[in-house]
């Protein structure tokens, strides 16, 4: 990706205190022209605190802003508290982009289908990694509604999974095919708007650690052992040059799947 500022924008990147969310941040905010606001939100201040360090101390001119929050909780009407307290409409001269990344996901529990037998356990799962996705989606376009609609950009951090099933994976596998269906719903109903479902690939970090130890079938915990052992883990960092770059170049169709190995 070019080093030249990529303007005023305004920028929400969710699970910012550690691994991918932290390095869009880091890689993101030295290339943010003057003017521009990036918040970032996840439950650890402590994280949060860190990322926003590294990125003021790569871009001065940029105002961090960080939000400990936890987005399985979160009512609406705080994160339009939060959003209006970030994001000032009346900011002059106003943003040229707004961009939000959909990147907080989790696993928990990797176990297989045929143990699920309870619905009302399965619940929190889905609505952090997709009911709440949708609903801070819903309040971040209200809130930048005032833009012209083709400088807002949503990025919604995929996976492989959500393409590819894996035994014992399968609630991850099925929120990350139904987040995928939300943002290529969301690019048919918003043409003006650049939608991108981007899979990072795997990467050299926690959510791996939790792969490698907590997945129910051996076939699959042995592959991802072999990734780490065999080297074949991708650096954060990594990945957000790829993700910034297909962002830069804006060739996608709106709605897209784009992986890392693309
Ligand atoms: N790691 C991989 O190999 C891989 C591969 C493909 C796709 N991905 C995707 O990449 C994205 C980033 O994952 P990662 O690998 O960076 O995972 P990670 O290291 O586990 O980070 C997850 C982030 O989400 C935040 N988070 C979790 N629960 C939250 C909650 N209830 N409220 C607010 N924030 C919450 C975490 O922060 P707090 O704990 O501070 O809240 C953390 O910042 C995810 O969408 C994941 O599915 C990862």
């Amino acid at each position: 990706m070019s080093t030249t500022s990529l303007g005023t924008w305004w920028v929400l990147v969710t699970g910012a205190s550690r691994g991918l969310g932290a390095a869009i941040c880091e890689g993101l905010g030295p290339l943010l022209g003057p003017g521009s606001v990036l918040l970032g939100v996840a439950r650890s201040k402590e994280g949060l605190d860190t990322t926003a360090a590294k990125v003021k101390a790569l871009n001065s001119n940029i105002k961090v802003i960080t939000e400990a929050v936890d987005l399985s909780t979160i009512l609406k009407e705080d994160l339009e508290g939060i959003l209006k307290a970030s994001f000032d409409p009346g900011q002059s001269p106003p943003p040229t982009r707004a961009v939000i990344f959909h990147n907080a996901a989790s696993l928990e529990n990797l176990t297989y289908l045929k143990q699920m037998k309870d619905a009302s356990k399965l619940t929190p799962y889905f609505h952090f990694n997709v009911s709440s996705v949708i609903s801070l989606n819903a309040v971040f376009m209200d809130h930048v509604s005032h833009l012209c609609n083709g400088s807002i950009t949503v990025v919604n951090i995929s996976s492989l999974c959500a393409v590819e099933p894996m035994k014992s994976w399968g609630l991850y596998c099925s929120a990350k095919a139904a987040r995928d269906m939300v943002f290529r719903v969301m690019a048919v109903e918003e043409p003006k708007i650049r939608v991108l479902n981007y899979a990072p690939g795997p990467l050299d970090n926690e959510m791996q650690v939790v792969a490698r130890s907590l997945t129910e079938d051996e076939e699959v915990k042995s592959a991802f052992q072999s990734m780490k052992t065999d080297g074949k883990l991708l650096n954060c960092s990594q990945s957000v040059v790829k993700l910034l770059d297909v962002l830069q170049k804006d060739e996608y169709k709106s709605g897209d799947h784009v992986d890392y190995y693309d």
